[in-house]
């Protein structure tokens, strides 16, 4: 078993390390503050090739590995939340559906857009009435032949309003439950497609969500991914895979606030000597480290399962549940180590804390988490 990482992987990881710090940290409190997507610099991630990271090169991919994308996820996560969310779905959700879906007419007409982020996509499941309980789809796309006539409303959409693709997963033939559901590429400006308000988050405040309407939208049948029917299990896998980039996003958030921590704790003097001598800081940090190297062997561990062509429902699951409430937790003990400095927007780590929470909600909750790993193990 090796636990090193290549040369190349290393590479991808400093490439991400830097752009973090030089294109990211820069306004990522007042980005924040005003609820900012951050245009330019999802621009940049564009051209660098961080918005389709595992896309093949002949659809404008960076053709890198699932284990890369961890690592770079990571690094952007550990300075803005709220980039690292926009590059996982246009990433796991959208560009990876597609890829390993779509037919070549959908794959020439939209990967390529996304991966190199020339456009990006959005990911719509949820409805006012199915988060969780995905099965329970109210939306509809009514077969007229040549196309479907869409009705319904998606809620919580992460890239809601700046997004161009959707992949939207609806309700065909209801007498069939989830077999029959289909997934549909709709496009921004199609007529009856309206973008509600922004949400107003607690956290990943830089992300724009929404809710989104149609209304006897006319999607063209050569829209539909895979076979009449294929929606939900296009949700479920592709969901499957964007559990571990939301799992890295999480190691992220939890890595970023420990190294603040851990350097305000050396700087920081209390009682005559910096309080990372002072053991109740010193076993904060020891706990703390020993959450995050395990999330991390969990996320990578996800990751190499999926490149290696093993099944990685459960390590995915697992990877999400046990890295998004380190990031919860060690959130909350970074604030504590930086005492009444923690709690003020300028040392960033109680925007960590506002950030780690959606982890343990979206692309599934914790509860979801749980419920795919017990049903593995009941019935291994
Ligand atoms: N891969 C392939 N197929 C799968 C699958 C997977 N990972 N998981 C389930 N399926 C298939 C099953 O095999 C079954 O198919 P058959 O009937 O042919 O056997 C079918 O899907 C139904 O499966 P279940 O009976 O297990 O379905 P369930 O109703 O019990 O639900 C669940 C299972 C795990 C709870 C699922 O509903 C789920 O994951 N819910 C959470 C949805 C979610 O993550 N929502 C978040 C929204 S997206 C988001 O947040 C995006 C964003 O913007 C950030």
């Amino acid at each position: 078993m090796d636990f090193q990482l290549t040369e190349e992987h290393k590479m991808i990881q400093q490439a991400a390390r830097d752009f973090a710090r030089h294109e990211l940290l820069p306004g990522v409190i007042e980005r924040d503050e005003k609820q900012q997507f951050p245009y330019d610099q999802v621009k940049k991630m564009g051209e660098l090739g961080f918005l389709g990271m595992m896309v093949d090169p002949k659809y404008g991919g960076s053709g890198l590995d699932t284990v890369s994308y961890v690592l770079a996820m990571e690094e952007i996560s550990k300075i803005d939340a709220s980039a690292a969310v926009i590059m996982s779905v246009n990433n796991s959700l959208v560009c990876w559906g597609l890829q390993a879906f779509g037919n070549e007419e959908q794959k020439q007409k939209y990967l390529t857009r996304l991966a190199t982020g020339q456009v990006i996509g959005a990911f719509c499941l949820s409805e006012p009435e199915a988060g969780s309980d995905a099965t329970s789809q109210k939306t509809t796309a009514i077969d007229m032949g040549d196309h479907y006539l869409l009705n319904g409303t998606k809620n919580w959409i992460t890239n809601g309003a700046t997004a161009d693709v959707y992949l939207v997963i609806a309700q065909t033939h209801a007498e069939l439950k989830h077999k029959g559901i289909n997934a549909l590429i709709v496009e921004k400006g199609m007529p009856g497609f309206e973008i509600g308000p922004k949400e107003q988050k607690l956290g990943i405040r830089g992300s724009d969500t929404h809710s989104l309407m149609f209304t006897d939208v006319k999607v063209p049948k050569e829209n539909r991914i895979g076979e009449d029917g294929f929606g939900f299990k296009f949700a479920m896998k592709t969901l499957a895979g964007g559990r571990i980039g939301i799992a890295s996003q999480a190691l992220g958030i939890a890595s970023g606030a420990y190294e603040l921590a851990l350097n305000y704790s050396k700087e920081r003097k209390a009682f005559g000597k910096p309080i990372c001598e002072h053991q109740a800081i010193a076993f904060k940090l020891a706990d703390m480290h020993v959450s995050i190297e395990a999330a991390r062997h969990l996320c990578l561990k996800a990751a190499w399962d999926k490149d290696n062509g093993h099944n990685y429902d459960v390590s995915g699951a697992m990877a999400k549940l046990f890295a998004s409430q380190a990031a919860m937790d060690i959130s909350v003990e970074a604030i504590q180590v930086h005492g009444g400095n923690g709690y003020v927007k300028e040392y960033h780590v109680e925007r960590f804390m506002r950030d780690a929470k959606i982890t343990q909600i979206y692309e599934g909750t914790s509860e979801i988490q749980k419920i795919v790993i017990s049903r593995a193990i009941i019935n291994e």
